[in-house]
């Protein structure tokens, strides 16, 4: 582990220990610097939430937003193999690490902290314990936005970020096939019971991109993911493309959205963007409202005519 600064993981035997870090704040409150947090969540593994979200990041970046990535899945951490980020981080004088930037992008991770050959295996307070340090502990710049990528499914990691973490909202990525929809819808569920905003999903691998011919082909000609999207009352935010140079570009650190902008994916993906930006600018304006007594007491007062009349 020489060189390799890892993330301050003070372990707890016993969990009543009060914390006295510096950096530790009282959960729930916002991350210092950090304006929205956008979590992005899938119910099945594999089908592109690592993809989406650094693709996604870097999108949003060009478009003129200042963006991090959280990699959350501390499991199979992907986003710094995919963002060109795999380097040991280095930390400030507080303490705090210092996320590595990749395209514009400021992103930390788990892969930055342990090597690629040691096995990750988390039991229940560290993982915890881990992802506040990563959101709390890390020298974050001020951001628009935060991305946070997570392991699939609706687990320890999920259920800690939406306990410590104030999220503005989720994107959920499924592909077409019926056994990923009903995973998605799953999640759809949860992050509604728990009020967490859901700007919609992506369908990711709707189509492979025939290298031969450059034709668009459908992956499940039959699969509606749309309709599904409508059906749970969330938006349908559009699909990505399969694009084989997809993978070799994620390995080699460079993102499609990066290397061909004007390919079909990086196109599709600068079209989600604009989507994601308008949904937080929503939330936002919504969020203003309602932290307005005025504009609270007006709005209620507007609903109880309307249902008198
Ligand atoms: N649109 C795409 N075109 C080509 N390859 C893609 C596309 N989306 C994802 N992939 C590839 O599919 C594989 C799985 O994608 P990714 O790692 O993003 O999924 P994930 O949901 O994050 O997986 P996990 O649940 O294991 O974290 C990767 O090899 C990735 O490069
Ligand atoms: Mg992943």
């Amino acid at each position: 582990m020489s060189g390799i600064k890892p993330f301050p993981i003070p372990v707890r035997t016993d969990g009543s220990e009060p914390r006295t870090d510096p950096w530790y704040v009282v959960p729930g409150e916002p991350l210092t610097g950090v304006r929205d947090v956008l979590l992005v969540a899938s119910g099945k593994g594999g089908v592109g939430k690592s993809t989406v979200t650094v693709n996604l990041a870097c999108a949003l970046q060009q478009q003129g937003m200042k963006v991090g990535v959280l990699d959350a899945d501390l499991y199979g951490p992907s986003v710094a193999r995919m963002l060109g980020t795999d380097t040991a981080l280095e930390q400030d004088a507080a303490g705090h690490t210092i996320p590595a930037v990749g395209h514009g992008v400021y992103a930390v991770s788990v892969a930055n902290s342990i090597p690629p050959e040691a096995a990750l295996v988390w039991k229940g307070p560290l993982v915890a314990q881990t992802l506040v340090d990563m959101f709390r502990g890390v020298a974050w710049p001020e951001l628009d936005l935060l991305l946070v990528d997570l392991p699939p499914g609706t687990g320890d990691v999920q259920l800690t970020i939406l306990e410590q973490i104030p999220v503005t909202g989720v994107l959920l990525v499924t592909t077409p096939q019926r056994l990923a929809q009903v995973d998605a819808e799953r999640g759809v569920a949860l992050f509604h019971d728990l009020d967490i905003p859901v700007f919609g999903v992506v369908e990711n691998m709707s189509h492979y991109l025939c290298p031969c011919c450059g034709e668009l082909q459908p992956l499940f000609p039959d699969a509606d993911v749309a309709t599904m999207a409508r059906r749970k009352h969330v938006p349908y935010l559009g699909a990505l493309p399969m694009d084989p140079e997809g993978q070799a570009m994620a390995d080699s650190g460079r993102p499609l959205v990066v290397s061909r902008p004007e390919g079909a994916v990086g196109l599709a993906f600068t079209v989600l963007a604009k989507a994601v930006g308008e949904a937080l600018e929503r939330e936002r304006r919504q969020a203003l409202r309602d932290a307005d007594p005025s504009t609270r007491a007006a709005h209620e007062a507007f609903w109880e005519r309307l249902m008198e009349d």
